[in-house]
């Protein structure tokens, strides 16, 4: 038996959708092979000075979403977006810093989007703006909103830092955010801090010419630095890196200018007290930013979604993410997050080790401090090798990952940290022995 044709109307219908389905099957195979797409950077109509993240984030909303969740908060090993109080936890950082407003509050720090609730918050700005007899400096301000880069290009930077913090805190709107690291017209990531500009013209580096996978770093150079307030121009904010980036080289820049930001109480010596040196620590050589990888690796990671591939804006501790944040390089994650506890608890270690031999140094201080039966050249040669070991030890418990940021370089500033302590405390007994001690 014949069988019949379909009708003309079914045979041009049923090959219509045949093309369809084809096209569709190439299309999908072309995206596939391609891999995700990076998110297209339109340039768009985000008015020059716009502070506010929620209009970037018209814009941008993959951005912006993973931004808004710098405010989740989860406590890791030692760290995380939880606050707690360090003081409470390890009470001997008291004593450390006896007389300076980190004995009075130090505790955990937290995601972006509470930069300028938890600054308004801290006892540190009160305790700093009793001892200043009314306000704290402008200064403070300086690495807390996005409102700042365009505020300081209208008041100009001195005039910014000399105002009082009271006087600012109408102005500051938003907290760290999109206006703080990219241009509105090309969402190119840029360098808005006036300090960093600064301090890379020192070290000879056009602020112009920097490279795209430098930005992946420098953006957070802005902030996560080692800092000072110079007297001259008043409060101004200095990176302290005119001879270089590594301790060594912030420690001379400082012992040159006689520097300190307090004098400790019990022990005389003027001492420094270092503000969070990530970037600082990192670059010194890590295994890491020798191997070329960049902040925003491992803590600002690529997401795929959809086919589109974007940065999380989510900075934060890369513990709960390490697939994301250390896969693109890394098989073996549950072996590297083994390491970092490891990594982490030698560090902690060592540190709980140099605490406690400042500890001792600071009780044999005491008994030569303003004593005149101690011989002046050794307690002169024991206060330096005190500050030499309260900066080394300051510097890596200050900076934030407890070590794994550059674990050689931490283990070796704790280990100096820990004999030139046990030399101080030496040097200090031997001062109250030496019999020409007591010769008029
Ligand atoms: C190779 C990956 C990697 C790179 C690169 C890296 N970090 Fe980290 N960072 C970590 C890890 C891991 C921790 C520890 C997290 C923890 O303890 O929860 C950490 C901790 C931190 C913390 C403290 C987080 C918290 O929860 O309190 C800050 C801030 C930070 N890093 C900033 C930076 C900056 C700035 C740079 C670049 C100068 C940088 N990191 C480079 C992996 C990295
Ligand atoms: C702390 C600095 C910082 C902040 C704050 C910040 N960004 Fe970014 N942003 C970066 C870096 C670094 C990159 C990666 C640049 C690169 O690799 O070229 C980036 C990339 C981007 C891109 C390019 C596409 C992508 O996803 O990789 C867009 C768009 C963007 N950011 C939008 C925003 C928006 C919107 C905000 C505010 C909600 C914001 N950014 C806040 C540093 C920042
Ligand atoms: C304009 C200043 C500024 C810039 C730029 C900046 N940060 Fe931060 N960052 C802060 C402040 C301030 C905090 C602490 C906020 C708080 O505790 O309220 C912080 C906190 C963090 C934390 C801890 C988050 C947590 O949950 O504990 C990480 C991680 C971090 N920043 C990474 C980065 C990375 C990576 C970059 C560069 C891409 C960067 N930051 C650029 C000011 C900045
Ligand atoms: C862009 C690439 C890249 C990323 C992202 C990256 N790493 Fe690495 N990591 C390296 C390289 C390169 C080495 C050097 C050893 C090697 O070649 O395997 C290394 C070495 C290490 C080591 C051994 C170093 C030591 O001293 O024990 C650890 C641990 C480590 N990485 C952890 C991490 C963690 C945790 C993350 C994510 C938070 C991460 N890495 C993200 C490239 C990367």
């Amino acid at each position: 038996m014949l069988r019949r044709m379909p009708p003309l109307w079914l045979q041009i219908t049923g090959f219509i959708a045949l093309v369809v389905v084809l096209g569709l099957a190439l299309a999908f195979a072309i995206v596939q092979l391609r891999g995700p797409r990076l998110e297209v950077v339109r340039p768009v109509a985000i008015p020059e000075n716009e502070v506010n993240p929620a209009i970037w984030g018209l814009a941008f909303p993959r951005e912006y979403e993973t931004w808004l969740r710098t405010k989740e908060g989860r406590k890791t090993l030692f760290a995380g977006s939880i606050p707690y109080d360090k003081l409470e936890e390890d009470p001997r950082l008291r004593t450390l810093w006896e007389g300076y407003p980190f004995a009075v509050e130090y505790g955990e720090d937290r995601g972006h989007a509470y930069s300028v609730e938890d600054v308004l918050k801290t006892r540190r700005i009160q305790v700093l703006a009793q001892k200043r007899g009314g306000s704290a400096p402008g200064t403070c301000w300086t690495c807390k909103s996005a409102n700042v880069p365009s505020l300081m290009a209208e008041m100009g930077a001195a005039n910014f830092y000399a105002t009082p913090f009271e006087q600012l805190r109408e102005r500051m709107q938003y907290p760290v955010s999109c206006a703080n690291c990219h241009d509105p017209k090309t969402m190119a990531p840029v360098i808005k801090q006036v300090a960093l500009q600064e301090a890379l013209q020192k070290l000879g580096k056009d602020i112009r010419e920097l490279s795209r996978h430098e930005l992946r770093t420098l953006t957070c150079a802005q902030c996560h630095v080692e800092y000072y307030f110079a007297k001259e121009p008043k409060d101004y904010l200095v990176f302290p890196w005119e001879k270089g980036t590594r301790f060594e080289d912030i420690e001379a820049y400082y012992s040159e200018k006689n520097f300190a930001d307090w004098i400790h109480p019990s022990t005389g010596v003027p001492v420094v007290k270092f503000q969070h040196p990530e970037f600082e620590l990192y670059t010194s050589n890590s295994t890491h930013y020798l191997a070329g990888v960049a902040c925003a690796d491992c803590h600002m990671p690529f997401v795929i979604e959809g086919g589109i591939k974007y940065t999380s804006h989510q900075a934060a501790s890369p513990w709960y993410r390490m697939e994301q944040a250390c896969g693109t390089c890394h098989r073996d994650i549950p072996f590297i997050q083994k390491r970092v506890e490891i990594i982490q608890r030698t560090t902690r270690g060592l540190q709980d080790a140099a605490e406690n031999a400042l500890l001792e140094a600071i009780e044999a201080l005491k008994a030569i401090k303003d004593n005149p039966n101690a011989d002046p050249k050794l307690t002169e040669e024991a206060r330096t090798l005190f500050r030499k070991a309260h900066m080394r030890w300051d510097f890596v418990s200050a900076e934030n990952s407890l070590g794994f940021h550059n674990p050689q370089e931490a283990m070796r500033l704790l280990a100096e940290s820990i004999n030139y302590a046990r030399q101080a405390q030496v040097k200090a007994i031997q001062a109250l022995q030496r019999p020409q001690a007591r010769v008029p």
